[in-house]
């Protein structure tokens, strides 16, 4: 073999080489907490079968995808704290050995909110609604035994769920009406006590809309204005196909960004049903009867609306990522399609698509999407 062939050889086994390297670096990542890292974290709320190790399909998909959880329900009022001497901790206790096991960044939802809260919170042995010391008690006893127990685990508290109308008026919960509008300082300053270095966030649903954005904004500046330690602004991100437009989206972001808040999703998922109620919202409450034509698709998902789900998704993405300064985390609301609240909210079963892995746990077009936008500004 002459000189030049050897060293052509060897040319040719050094180009090899470098194909073969840069394929295995730009090979596209296999999961979402992969594809976002040095973003943002990304995260799934659990419920309890998957706390306990029940839904092992479900288990695989959370340890291998996401490195945040949240408690779907676990660490609701009504749950941890059902009578009033009685704290139910078992399940929260694994819901953050959980966490831990995996390294994950452990959120707690929610202290202080209007639904899913005992009617007792509020009342007296008559039935009569308590005086306000009386409730400020109550909460802070709650908060100071909740976030005082998994102090330096559970890293981000939602501390008030919900505090707002539609128009942007604060509404009128047993908590306002009998505490008055601190209770919401009262809340942070409980929680913070509980536990200095854990991240607080006011969360809500709808904040895209003009009139709620601006009452939730005009809130934080209050409360930031007062010294009040709220260090986040949760949107819920409850969306269907046509709402919040993009454009919506990103100005929502940027002007919580501007309150020198940092910005969580923190409860995605997005509905391709037809929107059974006038108005967009999350209220839990909020109950529409059955009806064929709003479960339009109960014996599987037209590809066509699969890859319009797989670009909406692509689309909010692009935009968190956008304003990855400042959005620090995203949280998708269940896991598979077949976990989702929203197979029975606002109507009761229906069969619903709203989120990345489809009903026997399989990844949809929308994962393959999202881990593309995240993958994408990565090589940029
Ligand atoms: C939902 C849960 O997903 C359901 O399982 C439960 O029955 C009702 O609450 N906004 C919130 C969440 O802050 O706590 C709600 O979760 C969905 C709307």
């Amino acid at each position: 073999m002459s000189t030049r062939t050897r060293k052509q050889l060897g040319l040719a086994a050094l180009a090899a080489l470098i194909v073969t390297l840069t394929a295995a670096t730009t090979q596209e990542p296999t999961s979402l907490k992969e594809a976002y890292k040095g973003a943002f974290v990304v995260g799934a709320a659990i419920n309890a079968a998957q706390i306990t190790g029940q839904d092992r399909r479900g288990d695989a998909i959370i340890g291998e995808q996401f490195d945040s959880i949240s408690p779907e329900n676990v660490l609701k009022w009504e749950r941890v704290h059902p009578e009033p001497v009685t704290y139910a901790f078992d399940l929260p206790d694994q819901y953050v050995a959980f966490g831990e096991k995996h390294h994950m960044f452990i959120v707690g939802h929610c202290l202080v909110w209007h639904s899913q809260v005992p009617a007792w919170v509020f009342r007296d042995d008559k039935g009569n609604f308590v005086d306000r010391d009386t409730l400020l008690k109550r909460m802070h006893d709650h908060i100071q035994t909740v976030v005082g127990r998994y102090k330096g685990r559970i890293q981000s508290w939602d501390v008030v769920n919900e505090a707002l109308n539609e128009d942007g008026t604060l509404r009128q919960s047993p908590w306002l009406k009998i505490i008055g509008e601190d209770y919401i300082e009262k809340a942070f300053q409980y929680a913070h006590e509980a536990d200095p270095q854990a991240q607080l966030t006011y969360n809500d649903y709808s904040l895209e809309n003009e009139a709620k954005r601006n009452g939730a904004l005009a809130l934080i500046k209050k409360l930031k204005a007062e010294g009040v330690p709220v260090t986040s602004v949760g949107i819920q991100g409850h969306d269907g196909l046509q709402w919040p437009s993009v454009e919506n989206e990103d100005a929502t972001i940027s002007a919580f960004a501007k309150l020198g808040v940092k910005v969580v999703i923190s409860e995605l998922d997005i509905d391709v049903l037809p929107q059974a109620t006038k108005q967009q919202t999350a209220d839990v409450s909020m109950k529409v009867g059955q009806d064929p034509k709003l479960n339009p698709y109960a014996n599987g998902l037209p590809q066509s609306v699969q890859e319009e789900l797989a670009k909406r998704y692509a689309d909010l993405f692009g935009v968190y990522l956008k304003h990855r300064d400042v959005v620090t985390r995203v949280t998708l609301w269940g896991v598979t399609d077949a976990d989702s609240w929203r197979n029975d909210w606002p109507v009761k079963g229906r069969t619903s698509y709203p989120l990345l892995f489809d009903r026997s746990g399989q990844p949809k077009l929308a994962f393959q999407a999202v881990i593309r936008v995240g993958a994408n500004t990565k090589t940029e």
